[in-house]
């Protein structure tokens, strides 16, 4: 067994305290940029089953860690639904924004999802058996925000501006990109996922009379349609950035951990695992600072389940002893 999936299934403390961390694979690591200067394009990388096997393993190698977290993207569901996405060095994501719904098809979803399904069973082949397998997706807000903005967004203008004046369209799209990620996230299942994570990192910036509709709505029915199909895979929601309405979007959506920012204060949540929290630009920074803070998110959750992980995905200048440095502290820290 696995330490993450005790955590998760049992909700209880166990002996050793799970850690992994978002963006785990990546930018931080000379290993990572070797195999990534031989792609042009990003979509070309991940969608290589063998390159983002060995990427997903990079971090084992190295850290001491409890998981593996897919190496992939959460465009990949545009994509797979017909819309063109690129990755332009230095800018991010860009995507041919949708102008009606003709522009996608459920069709093309399970060509376009194969290839990272065939990492996950690649890395599952490959993985010791006390370490966890992560897949994951984008929540659909997070996602139609990259595909009606066609990039990434400060304000999300476009995006609200075709919810108030399209709402049919904007409608049809949010159920679109939802029955491809529960289909996606049930696929992954399948190919050898463990656990899965949602990630919704802009579910903070949506207006208040639309939280229900656009953030809590459409999680809710992923996670009750996965635990009505696999009831035993644990789900984690990462609903970044919404602050004090974290407690009723636990109660509403019921996932079995809340990933926590590291805008908010620490918070207990009745029956559900915390993960989290750590500041990524600490983790920078390192020294007493990274100690100190580690040391309070580890003595605030030291009675309750927790998953050592940081509040948004590992920074690109983060020195590697650092990350180091963090997994041992939190190994020995005995509270
Ligand atoms: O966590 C992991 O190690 C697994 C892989 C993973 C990636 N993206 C690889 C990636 C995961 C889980 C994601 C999720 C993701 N992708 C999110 C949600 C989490 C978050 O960070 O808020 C979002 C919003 C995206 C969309 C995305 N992908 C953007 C905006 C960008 C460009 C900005 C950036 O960080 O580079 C990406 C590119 C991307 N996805 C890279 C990696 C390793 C960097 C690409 C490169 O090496 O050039």
């Amino acid at each position: 067994m696995n330490c993450l999936l005790d955590v998760l299934t049992q909700k209880k403390k166990t002996e050793r305290i799970p850690i992994w961390f978002m963006r785990q694979a990546g930018r931080c690591l000379p290993e990572y940029r070797e195999i990534r200067s031989q792609y042009k394009h990003f979509m070309d990388f991940i969608r290589s089953p063998k390159d983002a096997a060995r990427v997903t393993l990079q971090p084992l190698k190295r850290f001491d860690l409890d998981a593996a977290i897919i190496f992939s993207d959460i465009l990949i569901i545009p994509f797979a639904l017909g819309q063109k996405v690129t990755f332009e060095a230095g800018e991010g994501p860009r995507l041919d924004p949708i102008m009606t719904l003709e522009d996608l098809s459920l069709e093309t979803l399970q060509n376009g999802i194969a290839p990272t399904l065939e990492t996950l069973a690649n890395v599952k082949a490959q993985l010791p058996r006390d370490i966890a397998l992560i897949g994951f997706a984008g929540a659909p807000w997070t996602v139609l925000t990259y595909m009606i903005e066609g990039g990434s967004s400060k304000d999300f203008s476009q995006t609200l501006k075709m919810y108030y004046t399209q709402l049919q369209l904007f409608r049809n799209l949010l159920e679109m990109v939802e029955q491809a990620t529960v289909i996606y996230l049930k696929e992954q299942i399948k190919a050898g996922a463990e656990v899965l994570q949602i990630f919704d990192s802009w579910a903070g910036s949506v207006p208040h009379a639309l939280f229900d509709e656009l953030v809590v709505d459409p999680q809710m029915r992923i996670i009750q349609e996965l635990k009505r199909d696999h009831p035993d895979i644990p789900l984690i929601s990462f609903p970044r950035g919404i602050g004090e309405k974290l407690s009723y979007f636990t109660v509403r959506c019921q996932p079995d951990a809340i990933s926590l920012d590291s805008m908010r204060s620490l918070i207990q949540l009745e029956g559900v695992v915390i993960q989290g929290g750590i500041d990524p630009a600490v983790v920078v920074a390192g020294g007493g600072a990274m100690y100190k803070q580690v040391e309070e998110v580890l003595e605030f959750y030291k009675n309750n389940p927790y998953i050592v992980n940081l509040g948004h995905g590992i920074q690109q200048q983060t020195p590697i002893e650092h990350i180091e440095e963090l997994i041992s502290y939190a190994r020995s820290y005995k509270g």
